[in-house]
């Protein structure tokens, strides 16, 4: 039998991978033989009868454990049985999944001592039915290329979402840190956006541990980072719609965030501010910039009293992980380039392990099209100005 090329699988696919994964997930929560033959045989016959089958809350949370164990590119999985699931897969309307997502915030955020979380909404089965947020991540800024008058601010890697919400008819405050709204979408209907209450927004002003005028640099950052636009897989069923978070290692925010040059691009800023000779190379300002920015974000996050990990830890954290998983006897995927720490990687453990491979486990998380890519470009032309609504030009 052929497989549709969309992903979605035939019978026997989905009778294969699903019983694949009940027999690793049944032995890893130590269940009997005899339970696992028999929820296989309930499984086959699901499947024969409707097509798919559904997970009961047991395999559903332990599943998306696995899958963040089994993701090559994170290097905090250490903490993978850690993670909370929320079983949200009754949610229907986008105010349901809204709500799902705002709790998912609140849960999350503990006051500062970020719990990892993932919500999982209802299965991809039904087209009319499927869940997608169009969000990267459910908090994040917005971006303003601006123009000939305007300079641009914000968030550049969010230009095209913003475009994408302001069509919506959201407006925002605009500046550098302008939080974007929730967007969802339910089968083809149109998506709708939610403004995201202040109080689930938790930001940290940065400062740093020495030097006084770091503060006038006006920078900030959210403290949780929720991840909300890749797909779970777990025993061949998808979940389109799954934000998962954990805490972040400050080289994320220091020197991906604010310093890649194709994102807030601020190191020449610091640099100006320690008064470093940014004509030349060898004065090695970049670096130097770089260093006292993940500073001030360690130092920010520790006293503002939000979970963060710095990349020494963190890296001796996988090795850690590493060791407990060979224990186990399973092997690690990984992707190397992902791992290091873009600040010093030479410094961490990471840098000389030349055995990291990437392996193709399941259950798993995996990249999809933006929700809305298909959106923009069909309908690009038929949009007159910036703030109408294509959808509704579409109809
Ligand atoms: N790198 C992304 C960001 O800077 C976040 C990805 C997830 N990170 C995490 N620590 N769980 O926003």
């Amino acid at each position: 039998m052929e497989s549709r090329n969309d992903g979605v699988l035939n019978g026997e696919e989905l009778i294969e991978q699903a019983e694949a994964f009940l027999r690793l997930c049944y032995r890893e929560l130590g269940k009997s033989e005899a339970e696992l033959i028999d929820r296989s045989e309930a499984v086959r016959e699901e499947i024969r009868r409707c097509g798919t089958y559904s997970h009961t809350a047991e395999e559903l949370a332990h599943g998306a454990k696995m899958a963040w164990r089994h993701n090559s590119r994170c290097i905090g999985r250490l903490f993978w049985h850690t993670l909370e699931v929320i079983d949200a897969r009754g949610a229907e309307t986008a105010e349901q999944v809204a709500e799902a997502l705002f709790s998912h915030l609140k849960r999350a955020a503990n006051g500062g001592r970020i719990r990892p979380v993932m919500t999982v909404f209802q299965s991809g089965d039904d087209p009319a039915k499927v869940i997608r947020i169009w969000n990267h991540q459910l908090i994040r800024y917005a971006g303003y290329p601006g123009d000939g008058e305007h300079p641009r601010c914000g968030d550049p890697a969010s230009d095209a979402f913003t475009v994408v919400c302001r069509r919506l008819g959201w407006q925002g405050k605009g500046g550098d840190f302008d939080v974007l709204p929730l967007v969802i979408s339910i089968g083809e209907a149109l998506p709708r956006w939610f403004r995201i209450p202040e109080e689930l927004v938790q930001e940290v002003p940065l400062s740093h541990p020495d030097i006084e005028r770091f503060g006038e640099l006006q920078l900030r950052w959210y403290s949780v980072p929720v991840v909300s636009d890749m797909l779970l897989e777990i025993g061949g069923i998808r979940y389109p719609a799954a934000p998962f978070n954990g805490w972040y290692m400050e080289t994320e925010i220091g020197s991906r965030n604010l310093g890649d040059a194709g994102r807030y691009n601020r190191l020449p800023m610091v640099a100006d501010l320690l008064g470093l000779d940014r004509s030349t190379n060898t004065s090695l300002w970049k670096d130097r910039a770089l260093l006292e920015l993940n500073r001030a974000v360690l130092h920010s996050f520790k006293q503002a009293g939000v979970s963060i990990v710095d990349h020494h830890t963190a890296a001796d954290q996988f090795v850690r992980f590493q060791e407990q998983e060979q224990q186990q006897g399973r092997e690690v995927s990984g992707k190397w380039h992902w791992l290091i720490p873009p600040m010093s990687p030479s410094s961490t453990p990471i840098w000389n392990d030349n055995k990291l491979r990437e392996l193709n486990l399941s259950p798993r998380l995996i990249y999809q099209k933006p929700a809305f890519v298909g959106l923009m470009e069909e309908t690009k032309d038929a949009v007159p100005e910036e703030l109408t609504c294509p959808f509704h030009h579409q109809k």
